[in-house]
């Protein structure tokens, strides 16, 4: 039972890298999932084998015990799955990273119980696996908890900025620090309980000193987090391939983060530090013209600009997944390009509420993935495009990033404006998501197509069919 166990593990690592592997491309995203539920299904397996043959009860006894568990988990995760929105999934992902810290405290707790009485071998090793994963897991259920109120709205995303904030969190670390110390060696409760409360203040203090400009690179933070508590749950358990999982998840995490930082041209040290967007000297209102005018223009209107175009890019954002504009876009996309215009797709790192969002809602609608482009990609080619469609996105376009002391300094953004032509599809003339005024709007070149997303795409698709049958027949 043991080779089988050895081996389904090693199996189940190996799909866990192939899938990440897979997942890192667009085309192969989707073989990449399945390589990691069957994975999932091997190791959940190995580790029924494992629990029954460790068990104290007899096999029936444990299955009975085991499988209210999974059975539940297993209606409540599909039950979730079907109902939960695009936009709602960053939300989802992090209550999902509370669990993981959740289970990660219960165990440590769990493995204290156990060793007490009769102390395994190299004891202050394991009391120093017990300490980390406790303290690991429980940072990771608090700020995940913050995390999760903070995006689905519950409390304000602006950062919190106590006073010495960075001085808290050192000093709780160095006094976990010590508390490790005193736990190994005395095994005592009292480090173990201590430590566990200032963890839990930690992570709220670190999530919530977090503003919502950087609340991307928190969801992959927590993400990486999770994925070295449940690395240390299995240093406790001696699972190695919770081990590994463990530490695929949180370096992938780790990695995301890197590149999340990176598209927002910020130091992951900062982000981490937080209080980024709390500078009120430089509020929006200040930094944007109250009395900027803006024009509007219509569906029909746009067609005909679109109709005449011979490149066109689309610059989709959170509204186009809020509105479930994919599809009607991907229709229009078709369109355009059977009457002969270049259509491109501009995606920014973080459109959307998650990492490769609007990469997912395309797919979905089956737009082709050549023709998806990365804001690296794209970002140099505006000034030769005829006309730009901003669909939903706002932060992501908004040029104030490029002023000095803006509240979205330094934040690279697609630089639609360079265009000859921009329309923004929205509803209003409000603010994004870090609440900043955008200029664009006002621009000369740009002209606003309020309205719903998936509305406003519809009547272009069919004011399109309209004035391309009118051209026909002149
Ligand atoms: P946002 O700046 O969030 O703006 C989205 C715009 O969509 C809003 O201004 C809204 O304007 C419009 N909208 C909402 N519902 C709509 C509908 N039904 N039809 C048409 N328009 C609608 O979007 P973005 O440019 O994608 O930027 C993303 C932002 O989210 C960034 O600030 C990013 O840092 C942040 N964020 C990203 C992530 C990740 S990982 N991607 C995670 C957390 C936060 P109206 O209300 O006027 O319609």
């Amino acid at each position: 039972m043991d080779s089988l166990s050895t081996i389904s593990s090693v199996i189940a690592a190996l799909c866990f890298i192939v899938a990440l592997a897979g997942l890192a491309k667009q085309d192969t995203a989707q073989r990449g999932n399945f390589f990691g539920a069957v994975g999932m299904m091997i190791a959940v397996a190995a580790a029924l084998v494992l629990s029954l043959k460790n068990s104290a009860h007899s096999i029936l006894m444990t299955l009975v015990l085991i499988a209210p568990a999974m059975g539940g988990g297993a209606v409540i995760g599909v039950w979730r799955a079907r109902r939960v929105a695009m936009t709602g999934m960053p939300e989802l992902i992090a209550i999902l990273h509370s669990f993981v810290g959740l289970a990660a405290v219960l165990i440590g707790y769990n493995s204290f119980v156990e060793s007490l009485g009769h102390e395994p071998d190299h004891y202050g090793f394991h009391l120093g696996e017990i300490h980390l994963g406790i303290f690991i897991g429980a940072v990771t259920f608090t700020g995940s908890i913050v995390a999760w109120l903070k995006l689905s709205g519950k409390i304000s995303g602006a950062p919190l900025t106590l006073p010495g904030r960075n001085l808290i969190n050192l000093l709780i670390l160095i006094v976990c620090a010590g508390l490790l110390v005193a736990f190994i060696s005395s095994a005592s409760w009292w480090a173990l309980i201590i430590m566990t409360v200032l963890a839990l203040i930690l992570g709220v203090h670190l999530v919530a000193a977090i503003g919502g400009g950087d609340m991307p690179v928190v969801v992959s933070m927590l993400n990486s987090y999770s994925g070295w508590a449940a690395a240390a749950a299995g240093f406790m358990l001696g699972n190695p391939l919770l081990i590994i999982t463990g530490a695929l998840v949180g370096s992938s995490g780790a990695y995301l983060s890197a590149i999340m930082c990176q598209a927002m041209n910020r130091s992951f040290l900062s982000v981490v530090l937080g209080g980024f967007g709390s500078d009120t000297s430089s509020s929006s209102s200040t930094l944007a013209d109250p009395h900027a005018q803006h024009s509007e223009i219509s569906a029909a209107e746009t067609a005909e600009l679109l109709h005449d175009a011979r490149r066109v890019v689309i610059a989709p954002g959170y509204g186009m997944a809020v509105a479930q504009a994919q599809y009607p876009v991907a229709e229009l996309t078709r369109k355009l390009r059977d009457l002969g215009v270049d259509v491109v797709f501009a995606i920014h790192p973080v459109a959307g509420r998650l990492p490769g969002h609007m990469n997912v809602l395309l797919a979905e609608a089956k737009v082709p993935y050549d023709i998806v482009l990365e804001m690296d990609e794209i970002n140099d080619d505006f000034p030769d495009v005829d006309v730009v469609l901003v669909i939903g996105a706002n932060d992501t376009v908004n040029p104030i990033a490029e002023e000095p002391g803006s509240p979205i300094a330094g934040m690279p953004v697609l630089k639609v404006w360079e265009a000859h032509r921009v329309i923004v599809l929205k509803r209003s003339m409000g603010a994004g998501y870090a609440g900043v005024a955008n200029p664009l709007f006002s621009k000369d070149n740009t002209d606003m197509l309020l309205g719903d997303a998936k509305g406003s795409v519809e009547a272009l698709c069919q004011d399109l069919s309209v004035s391309s049958q009118l051209k026909e027949k002149m």
